[in-house]
């Protein structure tokens, strides 16, 4: 199969396209990504030297009509990784870009689905924060409504509705999958977790927005990537599929700093309250039995894949070093304190 991955130099396209091309070797890729700040060609150096032969790395822009154009007549299946991701971005930063990429990009894929009928699947990776803050005691299904509450989700619910749009339009191959927050290597340093444990490694603070009680249904990045390799086989055209870990009990971010700390063996003193986000979701949970029916669960448990993560970062301190020491970083670190 050939399978035109994009945005595979960041966190889950790097860590999606590991796993595809080691479980499947007659399989192989076109990685096309743009390298912005959270692009990194270290993701998949190990890659580069291991199957060099099946995976082909092009520097470019999913907007770019042309170029996606030229590529699709070769491929039998897209992925779209590519996005703006980080939402703290989308509120203090210009998030035009995020309309560019998440939903302008996605629409020149589905165009070259639409013309292209060599391209047989497009999958559409999504988040669960499209449906925004979900009340205490319920989870969001398939159908509920697309409630996007800050400039990121609202590009990435512009994306699924061009999704649905084309395949309700023009009868497009394709299927959307939306998963709940990802951890584990190769997570860029703006997240919560890796900044987190990045963080205490040095014996800095960590930044707790508001009360911490905002819960995240936290789920490793490899369970994700089988989930996505089950929809890419197994998941029914034109169909919309939830990922969860569904973990119980609830994890608050609290719960979740103090969890790494005593895995650090760090101080709670380390912990600094700041600002809340403005517009921050309380919760997101959904409801994943859709997934679960076509025979996918979480081999992880948060307890282990947390530990395996930390274990991890302490282990490539000069990968997120070299992040962290960048001038692009510094300078964002250094306007998201002012905002708090
Ligand atoms: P990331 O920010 O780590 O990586 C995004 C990648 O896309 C980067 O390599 C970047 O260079 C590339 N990119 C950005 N704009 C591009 C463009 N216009 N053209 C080509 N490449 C471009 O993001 P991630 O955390 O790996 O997320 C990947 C996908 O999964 C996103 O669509 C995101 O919405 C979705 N998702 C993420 C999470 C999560 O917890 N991180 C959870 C659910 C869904
Ligand atoms: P984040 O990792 O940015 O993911 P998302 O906003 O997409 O869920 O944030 C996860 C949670 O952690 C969210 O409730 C905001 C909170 N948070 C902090 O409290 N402090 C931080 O420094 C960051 C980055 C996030």
């Amino acid at each position: 199969m050939k399978l035109l991955i994009t945005g595979a130099s960041g966190f889950i396209g790097s860590n999606f396209v590991r796993y595809l091309l080691d479980k499947y070797p007659d399989y192989s890729v076109i990685n096309l990504d743009k390298l912005t700040y959270a692009g990194n060609l270290s993701n998949l150096s190990d890659i580069e030297q291991k199957h060099s032969h099946r995976h082909q790395f092009i520097k470019g822009d999913i907007c770019d009509q042309r170029l996606i154009q030229e590529l699709s007549p070769q491929i039998e299946v897209i992925i779209n990784f590519a996005a703006e991701t980080h939402v703290d971005r989308s509120i203090h930063e210009n998030s035009r870009t995020f309309i560019e990429t998440d939903i302008i990009g996605t629409q020149v894929l589905l165009d070259a689905v639409r013309h292209n009928k060599n391209i047989r699947r497009f999958i559409q990776i999504s988040t669960d924060e499209v449906y925004g803050d979900i009340p205490i005691g319920t989870s969001a299904d398939e159908n509920c409504p697309l409630r996007p509450s800050n400039p990121y989700s609202a590009s990435k619910a512009g994306g699924d509705l061009q999704v649905l749009a084309y395949i309700r339009t023009y009868q497009v191959p394709a299927i959307i999958s939306r998963c709940s927050n990802n951890y584990g290597p190769y997570m860029h340093p703006e997240k919560i977790i890796p900044l987190f444990i990045t963080n205490l490694l040095d014996n800095q603070p960590v930044p707790i927005y508001g009360a911490g009680t905002q819960i995240r249904d936290w789920i490793h990045v490899l369970d994700h990537c089988q989930a996505i390799d089950l929809v890419l086989h197994h998941g029914k055209i034109h169909e919309i599929y939830n990922i969860g870990a569904e973990n119980k009990p609830e994890i608050t971010n609290v719960a979740l700093t103090e969890s790494i700390i005593k895995i650090l063996g760090k101080s709670e003193s380390l912990i600094q309250r700041v600002a809340d986000r403005p517009g921050h979701d309380e919760r997101y949970s959904i409801n994943s039995k859709k997934i679960r029916a076509l025979g996918w669960q979480p081999q992880y448990t948060f307890q282990k894949g947390l530990q395996e993560t930390i274990e991890w970062y302490k282990s490539h301190r000069t990968w997120w070093e070299t992040i962290k020491k960048s001038q692009k970083f510094q300078a964002y670190y250094q306007k998201q304190y002012k905002s708090w």
